[in-house]
Order: structure tokens, then C-alpha cells, then sequence
């Protein structure tokens, strides 16, 4: 379904009448594509006191300059700040700028995680974080602000995660804290297809959020498995024709799923796995049968679990690999009729959180979640006409966001770079104001 409104008000009577009447006016938002894979204008690199990194920042793919008329992409270092006082070089460096940042462009604060034994130091990297959801609120113009937390003053260790947040790949991603572990970042030989050589494995991937991350798993260089529900086969062959990938059909919960997903896989292992199935079975708990109950946590979060311990367990999934599960705000805030829905994919948060640090510990796989907001595909283009617009404008974007938004947040973190990101829920949803 199109959103009709943020096209209205790309028109000269939608922007007189958006301003006249105070509606929310949603920007274009710039995207990703092989003709423009890069922000439209150079970085401003700006600091916070003395910074506590031991080097220079990993090349992002922009020009660095110390100091355009109009950036397109700020990064501030703030990983010296530990105290109240030191914030006051937060506000010096951005004031300034803030106004002249190009439309669709980007700011990124790092910082140091809150110490658990300094409580000024606490308190000053904290604030960061209501400093950059409030930010990402106010900016405005397709503009997104986020946060990245660092544990060691290595760089390199947020190489990734600066490529993502500084290129159009995170369109839909605003007012987001990414907390980066110490472990060592792995750079692909060809940094154009970092998944080459890659074999990744897409459940629910016929249609909607699973085939765009296949297709960009593919465009990156990954060899990738689709599986979706038989009664969907036409469709699921359709998709992995027409991205040259192997079709699996295969219901997710299917009590020996696990072996045949192996079965299935070139050299019976994998280096990606995303889930990504998921189905809504959507009622008021007073109106709620166990079926549909059981049917969403079987599907969302049972199914995710008992597929993560067989290919663990198994050795299924190799060294370096990257486990994606897909969770939701609604696992966040909770909704109304979602009490199902929301449990399961407040469980696979559960799931990241737990089973992160040990994965990487025992396997040297990184497990994290992405949180799509409102997104358009066919499960919200059900959704009834006036809970789909207030999804759509209640976030600091004023849009939903594209399947390809979830595409590219999900293959950043499978990134083989992307090895210091592991337990997070990365919420791709425009700073929606749910669960904020
Ligand atoms: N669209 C949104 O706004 C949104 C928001 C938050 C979270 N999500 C989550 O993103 C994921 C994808 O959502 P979507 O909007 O693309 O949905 P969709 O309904 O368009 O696609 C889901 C796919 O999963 C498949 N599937 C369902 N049950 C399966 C099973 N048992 N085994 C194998 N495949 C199965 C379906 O056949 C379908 O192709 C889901 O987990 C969903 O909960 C979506």
C-alpha cells in the first residue's frame, strides 16, 4: 500500500498545506543504490574534550574535512567526556553546525559504555544518550542521529557500525544507542561483496522483510538459502530465481527442520542465519483461543530457539558466523491485540540478550535482533486505514520504512566486520515514539 501522504506533501499545495495546518511533513528519505552508495557530501569529524580513542577513525567512505559549510554526515567524538561539566563541549561542537547538516544526513556521538564504578563518568555518558534521542526528534529532514557506545578505545572496533550509520544503508535507523564489544573486527578482502564465499540461510524469505535481506545478503556476495512454508513455494521460487539463490520449502516448526535446513546447505554448515518468519495472529487476550496463542509463539519464538540450538549445537553454524533474529517494537511497548505477538518477540529479545555473550564465547558467533517499526509490506497493508496512518506518522521520520531498511540494518550486523556488535536490538523504525 502507498503512502499517498508523504507524496502529497511532496507537491507545492501538500507543503503549503502541511505548514499551514502543522501536519507532519515527511522528507524523501535518501536510500542506498549502486549509483550513490554514499552520503551526498563529506564528514565533519568534531570532538568533546579530549578524546579517549588510541587512534584515527576507520575510513567511512567519506571525505573527512574540519569543517564544510555544509556537511553531510557529523561524527562526534565524545568518548572523552566524564563529567557534567564536560558536556558543555557537547553543546560547542554541535551548536554551530547543527543547522548547515545537508538534508538526509547524519550525526553520530560515540562514546564510552556508562562505568559501573564512576558515577560521574556514568552520568556524562548517559546523557549522551537523552542528548541523541531528543536530537534525532528535533532534526528533522530526513535527518538521523544516533549513539555508539564503545568498550575499547581501539577504532576499529565501530568500523562497521560508522559505515552503516554514515551511508544511506540506515535510512529508517534514528535516535538508536549500538553498544560495541572489544572483540576483533574481521575486513573482507573485497570490501564491494563482504559476504563472498558466504553461505546465509533466510527463513520467511518468499516475500516482504525475508526477501529483501535475501536479495541484499546476495548483492553482498552471500550464496543464500530462502525457506518459507510450502503452500508459499510458487512465490518462494520466484524469489530465489530471480536472486540465483536456493529455494528451501520448508515450514519453520517442523519438528525436523533443523536437519533438513543442513541438508540443504552446500557444505551443511552456515555462516548467516537470519530469522525472519513471523506471522501475526492479532486479538484482545479476553477473545484470544490457545490456538492462535500457541500458533505466534510457536512460529515467532519457539521455532527460533529450537533452530539456534540444533545448528549450534550441531556445529552447524561456523566460526565468525552471525545469527539475525527478527524481533518487533511491539516486543518493546507491547500493542493492543498483539499480547501474542508481542510475547514472542519480546522473547527473542529474551533470546539475543542471553545467549550473545556465551554464543561468542563457545562458537565466535555474534546473535542480535533487529526491531522493525512500522514497516510496508503485506502484513501491515492489513492493518485497518487509521492505525496504519498514526503507525506510519508516529515516529520522528513520519514514515514507515521499506523492507530493504530491515535488509540493510540485518547485513550490517551479519557483516564480518561487524563482530564487535553482538546482544543488540537494533531498532529499525525512525525513532518511533512506541516503546521510545
Ligand atoms: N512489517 C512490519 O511492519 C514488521 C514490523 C515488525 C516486525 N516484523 C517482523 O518481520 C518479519 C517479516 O515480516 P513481513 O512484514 O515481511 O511479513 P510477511 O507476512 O510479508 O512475510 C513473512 C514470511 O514468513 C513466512 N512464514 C510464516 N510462517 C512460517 C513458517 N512456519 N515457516 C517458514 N516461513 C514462514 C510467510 O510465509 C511469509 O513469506 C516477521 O518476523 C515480522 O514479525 C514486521
Amino acid at each position: 500500500m502507498a503512502d499517498r501522504y508523504l507524496h502529497f506533501t511532496g507537491t507545492a499545495p501538500g507543503r503549503f498545506l502541511t505548514r499551514r495546518l502543522g501536519l507532519p511533513r515527511p522528507a524523501p528519505l535518501r536510500r542506498w543504490s549502486f549509483g550513490t552508495p554514499t552520503l551526498d557530501g563529506p564528514l565533519l569529524l568534531l570532538t568533546a574534550g579530549a578524546s579517549a580513542l588510541d587512534g584515527p577513525l576507520p575510513d567511512t567512505g567519506l571525505e573527512t574535512v574540519a569543517s564544510p559549510a555544509r556537511p553531510a554526515a557529523v561524527v562526534l567524538d565524545a568518548t572523552g567526556v566524564t563529567t557534567a561539566a564536560g558536556l558543555a563541549d557537547v553543546h560547542a561542537a554541535l551548536h554551530p553546525v547543527v543547522r548547515s547538516i545537508a538534508p538526509c544526513g547524519r550525526v553520530v556521538v560515540l562514546g564510552v559504555r556508562p562505568s559501573a564504578d564512576d558515577h560521574h563518568q556514568a552520568a556524562a555518558q548517559q546523557a549522551l544518550e537523552g542528548f541523541v534521542r531528543s536530537l534525532g526528534k528535533e532534526i528533522g529532514g530526513g535527518r538521523t542521529a544516533n549513539l555508539v557506545r564503545l568498550a575499547s578505545p581501539a577504532p576499529d572496533t565501530a568500523a562497521s557500525t560508522l559505515r552503516f550509520l554514515l551511508s544511506p544503508k540506515s535510512a529508517y535507523v534514528s535516535g538508536q544507542v549500538i553498544e560495541l564489544t572489544d572483540a576483533e573486527p574481521e575486513f573482507p578482502a573485497d570490501p564491494d561483496r563482504p559476504l563472498a564465499g558466504r553461505t546465509a540461510l533466510v527463513t520467511g524469505a518468499a516475500r516482504g522483510i525475508g526477501a529483501a535481506v535475501a536479495e541484499v545478503l546476495v548483492r553482498d556476495g552471500a550464496h543464500v538459502v530462502c525457506l518459507d512454508v510450502p503452500q508459499a513455494e510458487a512465490e518462494l521460487a520466484r524469489t530465489a530465481d530471480r536472486l540465483a539463490a536456493t529455494a528451501l520449502p520448508l515450514d519453520i516448526t517442523a519438528p525436523d527442520a533443523a536437519d533438513r535446513i543442513r541438508a540443504a546447505l552446500p557444505s551443511g554448515a552456515l555462516d548467516v542465519l537470519v530469522h525472519n518468519a513471523g506471522i501475526t495472529r492479532d486479538r484482545r487476550l479476553a477473545n484470544m483461543p490457545a490456538d492462535q496463542w500457541s500458533q505466534v509463539v510457536t512460529v515467532n519464538l519457539a521455532a527460533v530457539l529450537d533452530t539456534t540450538d540444533a545448528l549450534l549445537a550441531a556445529g552447524a553454524v561456523r566460526r565468525g558466523g552471525r545469527i539475525v533474529a527478527t524481533a518487533s517494537i511491539a516486543g518493546i511497548a507491547g500493542n493492543t491485540g498483539q499480547t501474542n505477538y508481542a510475547a514472542s518477540k519480546a522473547g527473542v529479545i529474551g533470546l539475543v540478550r542471553s545467549l550473545a555473550p556465551r554464543a561468542a564465547a563457545a562458537h565466535g558467533v555474534t546473535v542480535n535482533a533487529v526491531a522493525p517499526g512500522f514497516i510496508e509490506t503485506k502484513m501491515t497493508a492489513a492493518v485497518p486505514l487509521l492505525i496504519r496512518e498514526a503507525g506510519r506518522r508516529m515516529n520522528s521520520l513520519a514514515q514507515g520504512g521499506l523492507p530493504v531498511d530491515v535488509a540493510e540494518a540485518t547485513v550490517y550486523l551479519a557483516h564480518p566486520a561487524s563482530a564487535p556488535v553482538n546482544g543488540q536490538i537494533l531498532r529499525v523504525c525512525g525513532q518511533s515514539l512506541l516503546g521510545a
